[in-house]
């Protein structure tokens, strides 16, 4: 399916785009898939608009979508060509977020200084709209988060550090991060041992990629 992937704009615009499309996509997910988030549907359909508003403009938070444009309806009262946009899936990419490897449960690098930290981001928010799953979307909006993210961490000469929590039992979304090239990360509650169990629902993947050279 042929689609646009952009990010959603801190502006006027970005707004009522998030409000009138994202919106209704977001609780749209919460509704049909609820065990693949640690949100759920009861309370953000409870948000106020400035609410919704405030995520969107929250200065860590980047909102990717994927929209397809219909421009074939007839407007009946004005006979106008209408363009109808309709969001097919999305991710949010959070960061740069400041915590030690330690958190990340990843081992610890040789630090001799900041440079040798990489920056953190986190992927929330996966969701393809069931008609359009299968064709690619989710990889293309998780490149371009990726793409966006190592940009900014090569600008700053540090490599970068992406990051995703799924539940244990969301196979579909495991694969879909190792399609990505993400591996599972080392819990330290498990020694990523055994299976997963109540206390560690979650597994931890992440990709790391190196700053650009020459950039
Ligand atoms: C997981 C999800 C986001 C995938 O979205 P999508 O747009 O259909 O994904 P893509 O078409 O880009 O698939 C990419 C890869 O993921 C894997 N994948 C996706 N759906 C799959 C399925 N039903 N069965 C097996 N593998 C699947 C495959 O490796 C696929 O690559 P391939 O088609 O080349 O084999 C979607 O199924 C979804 O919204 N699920 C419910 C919400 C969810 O689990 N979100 C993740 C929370 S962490």
């Amino acid at each position: 399916m042929k689609c646009d992937i952009k990010v959603i704009p801190l502006t006027e615009d970005g707004i009522v785009f998030y409000l009138s499309k994202y919106k209704p996509f977001r609780l749209r997910a919460l509704e049909c898939d609820p065990s693949s988030f640690g949100s759920n549907y009861a309370r953000e359909a409870a948000f106020k608009d400035n609410e919704w508003a405030a995520r969107l403009l929250n200065p860590l938070a980047t909102t990717f979508v994927a929209v397809v444009h219909t421009d074939d309806y007839i407007d009946k009262h004005g006979g106008e060509q209408k363009k109808t946009t309709s969001v097919l899936s999305s991710a949010t990419l959070w960061g740069p977020i400041p915590v030690s490897p330690d958190h990340l449960r990843l081992p610890r690098p040789n630090i001799d200084n900041d440079s040798d930290v990489p920056m953190h981001w986190e992927i929330t928010g996966v969701w393809t709209a069931p008609e359009a799953r299968r064709q690619g979307i989710a990889v293309q909006l998780l490149q371009e988060a990726a793409r966006t993210a190592h940009s900014q961490t090569t600008s700053q000469n540090r490599d970068c550090h992406l990051t995703v929590n799924v539940m244990h039992n969301n196979a579909t979304a495991i694969l879909l991060y190792k399609r990505c090239g993400y591996t599972e990360t080392i819990s330290p509650n498990n020694h990523g041992q055994g299976p997963k169990t109540e206390q560690e629902p979650l597994v931890h993947l992440a990709l790391l990629l190196p700053r650009a050279q020459g950039a």
